[in-house]
């Protein structure tokens, strides 16, 4: 089985095809992703508006050359899979109406996909990994553990109620006034520094949540930062360091936490901690996750770095492995900005405006 997979939901314009085998392994016959980073960091940010045209823009040559690097046509392929939530409306739009079109034009059945379905089941795709197994989800717009118990069995077992961790390292960076993306600045700065001269909250550090909150660390370094000015290299060095110590400290905390929680209540117990999302790529917290894992006598997969951030192989293969367990969408299949992948999970802080990373 072929799916040609499109993902636009963010800042990275991606298309991919890959190849679903009757003993249900995964192989990757192509795979473009276009970051549209350079677009973006005059603004310190992702602009939804410059990502969606970006995406009108980039979309077509991105599937030629996906189809093109795969060597195939598109009577080829199975069916076609897109992202259709959650994300940037309009880039989601741009995305979904494309492989529609190309459904429609060659009669072939259409997958919607659930991003975070596509971050969830990549390890399947990269690692063969069996169900079930714990996912936290790290990137710029996600934090959040999922139970990953069967293909559309997912329970989300905490997320953040505010910022994202990306988010959070992308406004740290902001601040003091390193270019976006934050992250890896931010970890680069960290490594000169002393992560003991600030003293910097942890937040949500309780034995009874695996929720997150990164907004009230994040003025605490406004504020350490605004007593500081004006900033040294090495100060800033410095308050990097001591924003990664507190993030490393919440996310080991946690990572424990929902393993014992996940053993006991899956019964397995040499739990799978699987990673993605972009924070991932981070070595401090990579290793606190490692650690966690170990002590629960579980281990950590952590898929290639490209299939971690956001690609469309992922998106092909959620597609691939929803096709093979007969679901298919009709040409109906909505755009959704919000789409939780636990949909009985309440949201965290309610709906509109607070309800959106939640
Ligand atoms: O998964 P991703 O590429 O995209 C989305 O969020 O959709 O994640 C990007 C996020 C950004 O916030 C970026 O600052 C963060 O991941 N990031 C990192 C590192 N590399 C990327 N954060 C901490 N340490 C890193 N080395
Ligand atoms: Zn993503």
């Amino acid at each position: 089985m072929r799916v040609l997979g499109i993902e636009t939901s963010c800042d990275e314009t991606a298309a991919a095809v890959v190849e679903r085998g009757d003993d249900g392994r995964g192989r990757i016959l192509s795979d473009v992703v276009h970051s549209q980073i350079a677009e973006h960091a005059p603004f310190g940010g992702v602009v939804p508006e410059i990502a969606a045209r970006a995406h009108v823009d980039l979309l077509d040559g991105i599937v030629e050359r996906a189809m093109r690097e795969a060597g195939l046509g598109f009577s080829d392929l199975d069916a076609i899979a897109a992202t259709a939530g959650p994300g940037l409306i309009g880039g989601v739009i741009v995305g979904l109406m494309t492989a529609k079109a190309i459904a429609a034009m060659h009669r072939l059945p259409l997958v919607a996909v659930n991003h975070l379905e596509g971050h969830a089941l990549t390890p399947r795709l990269t690692d063969d990994a069996p169900f079930p197994y714990l996912l936290l989800l790290v990137s710029g717009g996600h934090t959040q553990f999922v139970a990953v118990e069967g293909l559309g069995r997912y329970r989300r077992l905490g997320t953040t109620i505010d910022d994202a961790l990306g988010e959070a390292f992308d406004k740290t960076a902001k601040m003091l006034g390193l270019p976006y993306p934050g992250g890896p600045q931010v970890e680069k700065r960290a490594a000169a520094g002393d992560p003991a001269r600030f003293d910097l909250p942890r937040p949500l550090m309780r034995r009874d949540s695996l929720d997150f909150s990164f907004s009230g660390l994040k003025t605490a370094v406004r504020l350490a930062a605004e007593a500081e000015q004006p900033l040294s290299e090495q100060t800033i060095a410095d308050l990097c360091a001591s924003f990664q110590a507190a993030v490393t400290d919440v996310v080991r905390f946690k990572a424990e936490l929902a393993l014992k929680r996940f053993k006991a209540e899956t019964g397995v117990t040499a739990p799978l901690l699987v990673t993605a999302g972009g924070v991932a790529a981070n070595k401090g917290i990579a290793a606190a996750l490692a650690a966690a894992a170990g002590k629960l006598g579980g281990r950590v997969v952590v898929p290639p770095g490209r299939l971690c951030t956001d690609n469309g192989a992922m998106i092909a293969w959620a597609g691939a492995e929803r096709l093979a367990a007969g679901c298919e969408d009709g040409m109906n299949a909505q755009a959704r900005p919000r789409w939780p992948l636990d949909e009985t999970a309440a949201p965290r802080l309610g709906s509109g405006q607070w309800g959106a990373k939640a």
